[in-house]
């Protein structure tokens, strides 16, 4: 099957960091990784918006060995300039040192951009045999990396109440949590052991508006749980902010208030250190008309961190009034300017 995937807020990353990349390449050498490969699309398009710079190499991350593939095709006419490794992101360090990219715990070259597009693809999502989603019947799988970990299946078969109860709460925000992870494994217990089926018994069963699937939060917080998803987001802010040449960039897109909310506290830290710049306080939001194309973007916050001072990178910014999604009201927002 074809990887088809529509790249989230692709021109405001894309400017925000090939306009790192120009003001930090040292000596017309950097490197970007793309933690989140995909479909490439965000380093599509880095790649191609830097190339009178043949000095800055992109290497791009993903767990998912068929996004791997897919995107490693795609991006095959930028030759040695891009480079794909299997692996997690919160692995970071390792994976740049397999590479042969990290001297001493540093970077070989400045690392002038780093991009984090969290969640799932969409061929993830779409394709029934991953067990993502449940407008198709499935197994609970769920795993983004199906040859490593266990499964959802495996793993609630195991599981105790009250952990599964946690699990719910702090991945799903669900606050009748032991109520819910009662009923789950109760009809997992009773056979509900594939998605659409799991979905339909608690729909049955746990109470709900009609703005949304009483399952979606449910599906939510497993699949965080079994993708170790806040590990890694965690793991990987450890390690890049201070890995940043100066000027470089981190940007990061969240999908929802659970993992947005580590990502904007450890960046307002870092800039209260005073050594990171936060160019757009709140983050910014896709357009209406990209909402309007794609659903999928409706919930994604595009978060940026600037290694050095505010000026520098105020120079690819500028303020303009924007709706925010977050309060829903029209404020003053900064969004990524267009490349000029
Ligand atoms: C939203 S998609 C990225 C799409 C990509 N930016 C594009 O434009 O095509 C997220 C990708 O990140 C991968 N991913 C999620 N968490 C990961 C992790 N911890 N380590 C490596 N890859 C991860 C998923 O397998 C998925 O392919």
């Amino acid at each position: 099957m074809a990887f088809v995937h529509t790249t989230v807020l692709a021109q405001e990353t894309v400017t925000t960091v090939a306009q790192a990349a120009r003001t930090a390449c040292v000596a017309g050498e950097g490197l970007v990784v793309d933690c989140t490969l995909g479909g490439g699309g965000h380093s599509a398009g880095v790649l191609a918006a830097t190339q009178d710079l043949p000095g800055l190499q992109v290497v791009g991350i993903d767990r998912d060995p068929a996004a791997l593939a897919a995107a490693s095709e795609r991006l095959d006419g930028f030759g040695p300039r891009f480079v794909a490794v299997h692996g997690q992101f919160g692995q970071f360090s390792m994976l740049l040192q397999q590479l042969g990219l990290l001297h001493d715990g540093a970077p070989r070259l400045p690392l002038v951009g780093v991009i984090a597009d969290l969640g799932v693809s969409s061929p993830q999502f779409d394709e029934p045999e991953r067990g993502f989603s449940f407008r198709f019947d499935g197994p609970l799988d769920m795993r983004m990396d199906p040859s490593q970990g266990l499964t959802a299946a495996e793993l609630l078969a195991q599981v105790k109440l009250e952990d599964l109860a946690d699990v719910l709460y702090q991945y799903g925000d669900i606050t009748r949590s032991i109520g819910t992870a009662r009923i789950v494994l109760d009809e997992f217990g009773k056979g509900a052991t594939t998605t659409a089926l799991l979905a339909q018994r608690l729909a049955a069963r746990l109470k709900h508006n009609r703005s949304m699937h009483p399952a979606t939060q449910v599906f939510q917080a497993l699949r965080i749980w079994v993708n170790r998803e806040y590990d890694e987001l965690n793991a990987l802010l450890d390690q890049v902010p201070w890995m940043l040449a100066d000027d470089g960039a981190l940007a990061l897109i969240t999908f929802h208030s659970g993992e947005d909310r580590p990502v904007k506290q450890r960046f307002a830290e870092l800039a209260r250190s005073g050594a990171f710049a936060l160019p757009v306080r709140r983050g910014v939001v896709p357009s209406d008309s990209e909402t309007q194309s794609n659903v999928r973007a409706r919930s994604a916050r595009l978060r940026v961190l600037v290694r050095g001072e505010q000026s520098a990178a105020g120079r690819y910014f500028a303020t303009r009034r924007r709706e925010d999604d977050e309060d829903g009201e029209a404020d003053e927002e900064e969004i990524a300017n267009e490349e000029k």
